[in-house]
């Protein structure tokens, strides 16, 4: 927070808090004429200030406050350890990192992971140099519920993703893991909030993994965590973040090293083959007081959710919708929908006509990804194991509009109006 000081200083940051509230966006909702799009200003006066306390006492680089994130975060989510990073992207490098350097099963390296997702999902495996398994989705929640058939002996490790805020079926998985011993590294990315039997998703695995760039559900303007259920496991990817110094981990981890190597400067000592994936400190700033809107966004997030689905429900003969499922507790992150096979109209009718009306779309994250011109070039390195039927329907048919903490009644109203437009033509 900014320091207490004289009257002077209070005047200055009164004057700051204003300053700021008056430029942040905050445009009134005219239906038909203002933008709908993915994601609306989600921070305030709080976390520029504190951005601005962090940039004018010069330390910038990851430090305190960063720490103070990866510490309140834990205790919301209920995980062990937090390692927060520049994205979700870079959340997910460290555990794949991870995976390929530490587990004492050099012969395993099979990664299962849901042809439907987000590409870095798939491309923080290639790039660690795993080999990706492709496993269909299904259409009832978008996730993967079981991994059982795509399972063999070289599976090292299993990647549940938590789409669009829904949960996989956390029993399933967990059980197929421990029964052929695979780690799971949950993609987290897409669901702060989102709970299974009550337990928030990304604690169940020995990695979860997030995302706090500008369209999730809480921002730190980009960002990620890593969340690890091992001491070990978290000293190391601590040391990965930054450099592969042994600095950053727990004093335990780290004595090991400097009792071994005295003759090396033990700030300048590495133990791990490191990157420079950390966050800066504004991160941190805008972290700490994100985590306090979390509540009350995941919770308007859920009335949009469900009132636009009440309005969209007369029409599920056209596309297929994605109502929360019995066992999970559903943060949504974007309005998904799926045009059923027989539906009258192609995918790009209804998105042109959506942004027609000023409604932003999106195909459903990156479709299947093993159409995407990437994962098409590394195919002597990715296998597809099973069918993808789903996945590709969704490929073709599947888009996505925005829903976030600002969808208020005006904005529902709107949507649905639209819809219902679009709808009758057919
Ligand atoms: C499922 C999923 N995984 C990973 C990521 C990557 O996160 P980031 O954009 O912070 O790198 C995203 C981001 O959109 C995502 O939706």
């Amino acid at each position: 927070m900014i320091p207490p000081g004289g009257s002077k200083l209070a005047g200055d940051l009164l004057a700051m808090r204003e300053f700021i509230r008056a430029r942040l966006p905050r445009e009134e909702f005219v239906p038909g004429k203002s933008k709908i799009p993915l994601q609306e200003v989600m921070f305030g006066e709080e976390e520029i200030l504190e951005a601005l306390n962090s940039m004018l006492s010069t330390q910038v680089v990851m430090e305190k406050k960063v720490a103070e994130f990866e510490q309140c975060w834990a205790q919301w989510l209920g995980c062990r350890h937090a390692v927060a990073s520049n994205s979700g992207t870079s959340a997910l490098l460290l555990a794949m990192l991870w995976l390929k350097y530490h587990p004492a099963t050099p012969q395993r390296e099979e990664v299962l992971i849901p042809a439907l997702t987000w590409s870095t999902t798939l491309s923080t495996a290639l790039i660690a140099g795993l080999k990706p398994v492709l496993v269909d989705v299904s259409l009832k929640n978008l996730c993967v519920d079981s991994f059982a058939h795509a399972v063999t002996p070289s599976t090292l490790a299993m990647v549940p993703v938590h789409l669009m805020g829904h949960s996989c079926n956390m029993t399933n998985l967990m059980r197929e893991a421990r029964e052929s011993s695979a780690w799971v590294i949950e993609d987290a990315c897409e669901a702060v909030g989102t709970r299974w039997n009550q337990q928030r998703v990304g604690t169940f695995g020995q990695f979860g993994c997030f995302s706090f760039m500008f369209a999730h559900h809480l921002s730190t303007m980009e960002g990620g965590m890593t969340c690890a259920s091992s001491d070990a496991a978290a000293d190391v990817l601590k040391a990965m973040r930054a450099h592969g110094w042994v600095r950053d981990s727990s004093v335990g981890f780290r004595k090991g090293y400097e009792e071994r190597y005295p003759e090396i400067d033990k700030r300048f000592l590495f133990c791990d083959p490191g990157l420079n994936l950390r966050p800066t400190e504004l991160v941190g700033a805008f972290g700490i007081h994100q985590l306090k809107r979390a509540e009350e966004y995941i919770a308007k997030r859920r009335v949009a959710f469900q009132r636009i689905t009440e309005r969209l429900r007369p029409f599920t003969h056209f596309v297929h919708l994605f109502e929360e499922q019995p066992g999970e507790f559903l943060s949504p992150f974007s309005y998904p929908m799926v045009l059923r096979e027989e539906a009258p109209f192609k995918r790009a009718a209804l998105m042109n006509f959506l942004e027609e009306n000023l409604i932003e779309t999106r195909m459903l994250v990156g479709g299947n990804l093993a159409r995407q011109p990437f994962a098409e070039e590394a195919r002597d390195r990715i296998q597809v194991r099973g069918s993808l039927k789903n996945a590709d329907l969704i490929h073709t048919n599947g888009l996505v509009f925005g829903i976030n903490q600002s969808t208020d009644d005006a904005k529902i109203g709107y949507i649905a109006e639209v819809f219902q437009r679009f709808f009758k033509r057919w």
